[in-house]
């Protein structure tokens, strides 16, 4: 049982499927009784809108009170450092701190820090990792496929700087996904050959069941290359265009982790059109945040309804 949740690498298949399945029971209306008042603090030192308000609006489903916390207005604008700030949080009463951090792995000093007792959630970690991100969307392409073993998915754009690729890209291959990456050459991470193969969106775009594109992370670019970027040039190049789109088989779906650059990554009219599944992938990061927060809930002994044990 997980106190923290920082890295679909810390779950096993079996996990990872149960936590789906009890995404999916939450959607289904399931609902949990708290042994007592539970807190969960939001910490988002990066600007997020779904998951932010997501594990927000899960928290308040489980019964949680949320305290959410602008790093702006707080301490941390003072020197206080990220595990002081959690440690506080911890002896204010906090059961959880959900955070989003730009420093990649900002918690691994925390979780070998023995003081530190307060369930982490990792909501992104710099280019490192989105798992409640990657839940969600394993959990999208579940409802439409019922499997991930042999189904290909393509991944595209920014892969570099995109902590979701890195998630998806990991899970997906462990769980028998056949993956292909497309976008600029010096937006590909090399490690990324261990899971898949790096071509061309017009080689893919007619062959997979999921196209993933990827927003472009203008912020995470330096001066030089923001300046050298074109929309127009990126989207005609990498871009899933509406004649791209027509191109893929008639089943296969499109994903976007979202915030999306529309007519950069992705055509306007393609964002909400019948194959899009990225409002579906929102609304399904409640359920899947629902069942992370479930498992911490379980494994400090939170909860009274038995209900959590009729998953399988
Ligand atoms: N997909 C995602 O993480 O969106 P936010 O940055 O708005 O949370």
């Amino acid at each position: 049982m997980q106190t923290h949740f920082l890295d679909l690498n810390q779950l096993n298949d079996d996990e990872i499927m149960e936590l789906i399945r009890l995404a999916i029971q939450y959607r289904d209306g399931k609902l949990v009784q708290l042994k007592r008042p539970v807190y969960f603090a939001n910490m988002f030192y990066e600007n997020s809108t779904r998951t932010h308000t997501s594990f927000e609006m899960a928290e308040r489903k489980l019964g949680i009170t949320p305290i959410n916390i602008d790093p702006k207005n707080s301490s941390v604008q003072k020197g206080e450092t990220l595990s002081d700030t959690v440690k506080t949080l911890q002896a204010i009463g906090t059961d959880g701190v959900v955070i989003r951090h730009k420093t990649t792995g900002w918690y691994e000093p925390l979780i070998d820090d023995e003081r530190i007792h307060t369930s982490l959630v990792n909501a992104g970690d710099g280019s490192g990792q989105h798992p409640s991100q990657s839940l969600l969307d394993l959990l999208t392409i579940y409802d439409e496929f019922k499997k991930f073993k042999g189904l290909k998915i393509a991944i595209v754009g920014d892969l570099l700087h995109s902590r979701v690729a890195r998630s998806n890209a990991e899970i997906l291959k462990r769980l028998g996904a056949k993956l292909y990456f497309a976008g600029p050459d010096e937006w590909y991470p090399s490690d990324f050959d261990n899971f898949g193969e790096f071509t061309n969106i017009d080689t893919i775009v007619g062959k997979v069941d999921v196209m993933m594109m990827l927003r472009v992370q203008l912020e995470r670019l330096n001066e030089d290359a923001r300046e050298s970027f074109t929309a127009v040039e990126y989207a005609n190049i990498f871009g899933l265009t509406e004649e791209r789109g027509s191109k893929m088989k008639k089943k296969a779906i499109i994903m976007h982790p979202a915030p999306v650059n529309r007519n950069i990554e992705i055509a306007d009219s393609l964002v909400e059109a019948p194959q899009s599944r990225i409002f579906r992938q929102m609304q399904n990061g409640v359920f899947a945040r629902m069942a992370i927060l479930t498992s911490i809930l379980k494994s400090k002994d939170l909860i009274a309804e038995d209900e959590y044990e009729d998953i399988n």
